[in-house]
C-alpha cells in the first residue's frame, strides 16, 4: 500500500469496552449479594500526594461506587515509615471483609516496594504484584493477573483480535505491564514475542516487524509513522502529562504513539486517553471479584 492512502482503522475504544464490563459486573454483584450478604470490597493504600496517584486512585474508586462495590481509602503522609506501611498491610490481609487492595505505587524511596509487596496476600493482590501470582501467570494454576495487562488481553478478545500465530512486539519491559503482557502473549496468547526496552539497538527494525505492537515506556511520540508496517494493531499503554496552557488544567494527556500521524497505517488502534486506562480499572474490578468470589467458594 502507498505510505500516502488512507486505511480506515477501528478505535480499540477502552471507555465503551470498560463500561460494557462493569455493567456485566454489576449484574453479578447484584446477583451474589444476597448469597454472600456483602459486596465485594476493594480497598487502596495511597502515600504522598502525588498528583497522578490520587487521580488514578479517585477513579478506581468511582469505578466501584458503579458496579456498587464496598471502597476503603488508607492514606498517609509521603514521611510514613515502612513499619506503618507493613502493619497495615498485614491488617488488610488479615481483614476478612476485605477482598482485595492495591498498594498505589510509586512509594516514597524510604519505602521498599519489594517488601511491601512480599508482604501482600496473594489471594488479595488484586494488582497481580506479589511474586506468587507473577509466578503463576507462566502456569495453569488460577491467579489474579495484572490489572493493566489483564485488561490489554480482555479489549483485544473483545475486538476478536487473534494473537496466536501472531508477532508481537513490546515496547518496555516493566514489572507492571511490559514483562507480564508479554508472557501473558506468548503463553495463552499463543503469540511470537518480542520484548524491547531501553538498551534494544535500533528499535524501528523490531516495531517494523509487529503485527500486534504493545507500546508501555512513557515517552510521548517514541513511536513514528516510519516505524510501524500497515495495518498493524496498536495498544498504547503511555500516559504522559504534555504542558499545554490552551487548556483550562495546564496539560494534556498524550501516549507513547504519535497517533496524529501513524493512526492511518493502523487496522486497530487504542486512543490516549479512552484506551488501556480503563481496562486497567476494569480489570481491577474483575479481579476484586475474582478474589470475592474465591474466598466464599462461589
Ligand atoms: N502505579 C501505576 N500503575 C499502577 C497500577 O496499576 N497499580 C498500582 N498499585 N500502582 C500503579
Amino acid at each position: 500500500m502507498n505510505d500516502k492512502e488512507v486505511q480506515q482503522f477501528v478505535i480499540l475504544d477502552g471507555k465503551k469496552t470498560s463500561r460494557e464490563i462493569e455493567v456485566e459486573i454489576g449484574e453479578e454483584t447484584r446477583k451474589l449479594l444476597p448469597v454472600v450478604g456483602r459486596p465485594p470490597h476493594l480497598a487502596a493504600i495511597l502515600v504522598g500526594d502525588d498528583t497522578a496517584s490520587n487521580t488514578y486512585v479517585k477513579s478506581k474508586f468511582k469505578a466501584c461506587k458503579r458496579v456498587g462495590f464496598k471502597d476503603t481509602l488508607a492514606t498517609f503522609d509521603t514521611t510514613v515509615s515502612q513499619e506503618t506501611i507493613l502493619e497495615k498491610v498485614a491488617a488488610f490481609n488479615n481483614d476478612p471483609r476485605l477482598d482485595g487492595y492495591i498498594v498505589q505505587l510509586p512509594l516514597p524511596d524510604h519505602i521498599s516496594v519489594e517488601i511491601v509487596t512480599d508482604l501482600i496476600d496473594p489471594k488479595k493482590d488484586v494488582d497481580g504484584f506479589t511474586p506468587a501470582n507473577f509466578g503463576k501467570m507462566g502456569l495453569p494454576h488460577p491467579s489474579l493477573l495484572p490489572a493493566t495487562p489483564r485488561g490489554i488481553m480482555e479489549l483485544m478478545t473483545r475486538y476478536d483480535i487473534e494473537t496466536r500465530g501472531k508477532h508481537c512486539v513490546v515496547v518496555g519491559n516493566s514489572h507492571i505491564v511490559g514483562s507480564p503482557v508479554s508472557l501473558l502473549l506468548a503463553g495463552p496468547g499463543k503469540a511470537t514475542v518480542t520484548v524491547c526496552h531501553i538498551y534494544t539497538k535500533d528499535l524501528a527494525f523490531h516495531t517494523l516487524q509487529a503485527d500486534i505492537l504493545i507500546v508501555a515506556v512513557g515517552k510521548p511520540n517514541l513511536i513514528k509513522r516510519d516505524m510501524v508496517k500497515d495495518g498493524v494493531v496498536i495498544v498504547d499503554v503511555g500516559i504522559n502529562r504534555i504542558p499545554d496552557s490552551s487548556v483550562q488544567r495546564g496539560y494534556v494527556i498524550k501516549g507513547d504513539v504519535d497517533f496524529e500521524n501513524v493512526s492511518d497505517k493502523c487496522s486497530y488502534i487504542t486512543p490516549v486517553p479512552g484506551g488501556v486506562g480503563p481496562m486497567t480499572i476494569a480489570s481491577l474490578l474483575l479481579n476484586t471479584l475474582d478474589a470475592y468470589k474465591r474466598t466464599h467458594q462461589l
